[in-house]
């Protein structure tokens, strides 16, 4: 009966797990560059899709589906701070057009709650993408230099949180 739906939260846990990965590959590379705030920043980002995968798992599950596990894309193996930032915003914008799309299909589904996670996840990913922006701003006006004297005050600042 749901099947369109399955198939479209199948999509997006593909989605998610491509966004997974790629945050941490960000994570193991600042890290490495001694820029720890982002490096936080980032794993944190891809815990809370994993969280995502997650809800659109248990409704898959609700719904009767089986969950894929299919990995949605490549990481792209990005070594400089910046274009990372570049790139998870991009990510997050794709997955917000993705998302607010699968909300309208799955409401002309007559599947009122996988709309409703899909909404709820856009509000996530808009979060996510004020995140890095806010990050490339300061990257943009500072230079990379920002990110090692944030690391400089142990860690404390707004992105390790
Ligand atoms: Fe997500
Ligand atoms: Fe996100």
């Amino acid at each position: 009966m749901h099947d369109k739906s399955i198939e479209i939260l199948n999509e997006a846990i593909a989605d998610e797990i491509g966004a997974i990965h790629q945050y941490m590959y960000f994570h193991f590379r600042l890290d490495d560059l001694g820029y720890t705030p982002l490096a936080n920043l980032l794993k944190q980002t891809a815990i809370q899709e994993m969280q995502h995968a997650e809800m659109l798992a248990e409704r898959i599950l609700f719904l009767g589906g089986e969950v894929e596990m299919v990995v949605g894309r490549e990481t792209e193996k990005i070594h400089d701070a910046e274009a990372m930032l570049t790139k998870a915003k991009t990510l997050e914008q794709e997955t917000i057009e993705m998302y607010n799309r699968f909300a309208v299909e799955c409401s002309n589904n007559a599947d009122s709650v996988s709309k409703q996670l899909f909404e709820t996840l856009v509000a996530a990913e808009e979060g996510h993408w004020d995140q890095f922006d806010r990050q490339a701003e300061f990257v943009a006006r500072f230079g990379e230099q920002y990110l090692a004297l944030q690391s400089f005050q142990g860690g404390s600042g707004e992105a390790g949180a």
